[in-house]
């Protein structure tokens, strides 16, 4: 049987990657297993494109589209050497950001046509949609206050995109809470402003019925 393809989705500091490690530890201890990656990244083509993308690595920022473009081939990169491989041998993929992200950084974040946005992903992801979208939803400010400590924490600095004013990451999350609206049976809207336990405890809630159900 194919594996099941869930993505985690939201605002800079909303829990993703913590939730997608709480994820892989439930589903081992369901005996199921899983692997997580990460976009852009999660190939060396990707992590490549990724300090291109958030580290300024090629000395200019990237215009729009291309950076739209730059996420693409990222995507399509680990698409065809980590995620559809895992999938089809029924290993389940947790992604952390996956199309949506684009969606809603490039389309409604940036104002790029969200039509045009959508149809690259489609292209680009040739037939490998989530089964499953959780968006971490979180207030902005509550997001930056998390990854401030994390900066602390790690030692590590904001990339090009946590840099981008408050009014950009406003526009993403509404951008995000629009895809789940008109979406529903994909996507998931998760309260990310609890305790990482009680997120995790929702987001297992979900995943349950999704093993349940033959989606
Ligand atoms: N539910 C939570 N409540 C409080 N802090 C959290 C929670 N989830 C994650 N964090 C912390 O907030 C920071 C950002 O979390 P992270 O998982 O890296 O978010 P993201 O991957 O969505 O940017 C980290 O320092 C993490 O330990
Ligand atoms: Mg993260």
């Amino acid at each position: 049987m194919r594996g099941k393809f869930i993505t985690l989705e939201g605002p800079e500091g909303s829990g993703k990657s913590t939730q997608a490690k709480m994820i892989i530890r439930r589903l081992a201890e369901r005996g199921i297993e899983a692997i997580t990656t990460r976009e852009p990244g999660g190939t060396a083509l990707g992590e490549e494109i990724r300090n291109i993308l958030q580290h300024n690595q090629a000395g200019e920022a990237p215009c729009e589209r291309a950076e739209l473009l730059l996420f693409e081939a990222s995507r399509n990169q680990l698409v065809e050497k980590v995620i559809r491989p895992h999938l089809e041998k029924g290993i389940w993929v947790i992604c952390d950001r996956f199309m949506d992200s684009t969606t809603a950084y490039q389309g409604y974040g940036r104002g790029l046509p969200v039509q045009a946005v959508k149809a690259i992903h489609y292209f680009t992801v040739d037939g490998v949609v989530p089964d499953l979208t959780l968006l971490l939803d979180i207030e902005v400010s509550t997001g930056f206050e998390r990854i401030a400590q994390r900066y602390l924490a790690l030692g590590e600095s904001a990339d090009r995109f946590e840099q981008e004013e408050r009014s950009f990451h406003e526009k993403v999350r509404a951008g995000y809470l629009k895809l789940a609206n008109e979406e529903p049976e994909r996507f998931r809207v998760i309260n990310a402003a609890q305790e990482p336990e009680a997120v995790s405890s929702n987001i297992w809630k979900v995943i349950e019925e999704v093993l349940t159900e033959d989606r």
